[in-house]
């Protein structure tokens, strides 16, 4: 068997699961229980979905104590060591004004080696993860897709490799005329054995051809013919009936276009991928109700479309803005796209959901460093910041509260540049999302009440009633997130008599 060597390659965990260490256990903090959303989806399943804050390799640690051998896909799209730095939008205020901030770095400054080391650890752990028919999807592209193959090989045996998948995106940037543009990724598919899920759904078909497209006639009840040609080897002159929009799909996908700023799917993630392309690997190799995974989820495409197409999922990212990003799409489902019929909105909202936290990285967002003033870009840590405060009008009649969000203040708007502080002329220009917890049972924070932006809808609400059914001493928590990913939580006490 060929395989990859490199300077520190770890091999002690190839072998099995019992070698992998539970470092740190998941912080529960938050859930999303909506009754003004879920009345009707109470399900009996106990079962929550998850997104998990933090470095995947704990996070994957910590699953293998609950889900060793459960999950039936995992679909990642990690960095791809580009070298470069990645972006996503912040959106300020009601007039659409964006900014770029730093996403995550695709920089590895110990070189290719430690890159490898960082995706040979994680995809053993992934294997491992997988259930005995479960398939993996590894999104790359030329920089090092050709050394993860011999790695795949390696960790999940050559003899189960499926496909490498090319998805070529028609709308590549023609930056060069030195060698031919660079227009595909490939996507590494391998299976955990050779029994395995692969659903022959006409929904995964692709597009006919523009050639095969102009070759099609349609008769008078709309029904795909060609004429002549071959068909089970016989010659034929006959009408030949197709009694589908499309043929089973090659490993070469070209009718998939790239993300653009104008449909409903973008949420302004510089690497974010097309839901279509989710939607077809999740079609094809899983079920309704089973296990999916992606755990660099960064805008959350692959949990969107898992919750669309009815997927129990996991989902993790080491950036809080992009549990920030995806538990927004969860909770904005409704106004999406329909996987089914694309052109209307999918109306249907997300299950309930929970948020647990691993490790370090908190939820708290920290100034992006081109957004403040030359003599203050020292400020690099967090702690250097002043933390904000809100002011909020709480109004008690009867059984019920009224709730008023009527000031932000962010103690750093001195140290931002001037662009910036033009852009947040009021201090609603600061917010991007609040929520309430109504009865805060003292842990876990539950997102009653929500008011957000997204990239396409700018307005948010300030005001809400709610009504409570018994009485009692109620906490109520208010939480605000704002522009930067800064959030400030404050505590109020409430009496229902
Ligand atoms: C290419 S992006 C994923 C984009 C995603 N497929 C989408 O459609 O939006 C890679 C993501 O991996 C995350 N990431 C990088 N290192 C990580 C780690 N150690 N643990 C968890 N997430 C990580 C980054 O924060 C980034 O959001």
């Amino acid at each position: 068997m060929v395989k990859l060597n490199w300077k520190n390659k770890e091999t002690k965990n190839i072998s099995g699961s019992e070698s992998h260490q539970i470092l740190e256990d998941f912080l529960e903090v938050e859930t999303f229980y909506l009754p003004s959303i879920y009345e009707d989806d109470i399900s009996n399943d106990s079962w929550k979905n998850m997104l998990i804050s933090g470095d995947n390799r704990l996070v994957l640690s910590q699953l293998m104590k609950d889900y060793n051998g459960k999950v039936k896909l995992i679909y990642i799209d990690p960095p791809f060591a580009t070298g470069g730095d990645f972006h996503y939008k912040i959106f300020i205020g009601e007039n659409k004004e964006k900014y770029n901030a730093m996403a995550y770095t695709d920089i590895w400054r110990e070189g290719l080696e430690s890159y490898l080391n960082f995706m040979h650890e994680r995809l053993i752990l992934m294997r491992d993860l997988l259930s005995n028919d479960g398939s993996i999807y590894v999104h790359l592209d030329w920089h090092v897709s050709h050394y993860i193959k011999i790695i795949m090989d390696e960790i999940f045996g050559s003899e189960n490799f499926r496909n490498e998948i090319i998805w070529a995106y028609p709308a590549a940037s023609a930056q060069t005329r030195k060698f031919y543009i660079r227009s595909f990724d490939s996507i590494l598919y391998y299976t955990k054995s050779d029994k395995y899920t692969f659903n022959d759904d006409p929904n995964i078909y692709m597009e006919f051809s523009d050639r095969v497209k102009f070759a099609l006639k349609k008769d008078d009840k709309g029904t795909f013919y060609y004429r002549g040609g071959s068909h089970d080897g016989k010659k034929l002159s006959q009408k030949v009936y197709v009694n589908q929009e499309g043929i089973f799909p090659r490993d070469v996908w070209t009718d998939i276009p790239y993300i653009r700023a104008n449909t409903l799917e973008y949420q302004g993630f510089s690497t974010q991928k097309p839901e279509r392309l989710l939607k077809r690997i999740i079609l094809a190799s899983s079920n309704e109700n089973d296990l999916i995974a992606d755990f660099f989820c960064g805008s959350g495409t692959a949990i969107a479309v898992a919750e669309k197409i009815k997927r129990r999922w996991i989902g993790s990212d080491i950036s809080p803005h992009s549990i920030h990003m995806t538990q927004k799409r969860l909770l904005d489902l409704s106004n999406s796209n329909d996987l089914i019929k694309w052109k209307e909105k999918y109306g249907r909202n997300a299950r309930p959901f929970k948020i647990l936290k691993i490790g370090e990285k908190g939820r708290s967002g920290q100034i992006p460093h081109d957004f403040i003033i030359k003599n203050k870009k020292d400020l690099k840590s967090q702690t250097s910041f002043e933390s904000p405060s809100f002011n909020i009008e709480l109004i008690k009649k009867e059984n019920s509260v009224k709730i008023k969000l009527n000031q932000y203040i962010n103690p750093n708007f001195t140290i931002l540049t001037k662009n910036i502080k033009k852009s947040l002329a009021k201090w609603q220009d600061w917010i991007d999302y609040w929520a309430i917890d109504f009865n805060y049972n003292g842990k876990i924070f539950n997102n009653m009440w929500v008011s957000y932006r997204t990239p396409k809808k700018r307005e948010l609400s300030l005001v809400v009633s709610f009504n409570y059914d018994k009485s009692g001493d109620y906490q109520i928590l208010v939480k605000v997130i704002d522009v930067l990913g800064i959030e400030t939580i404050q505590n109020y006490e409430l009496k229902i008599t």
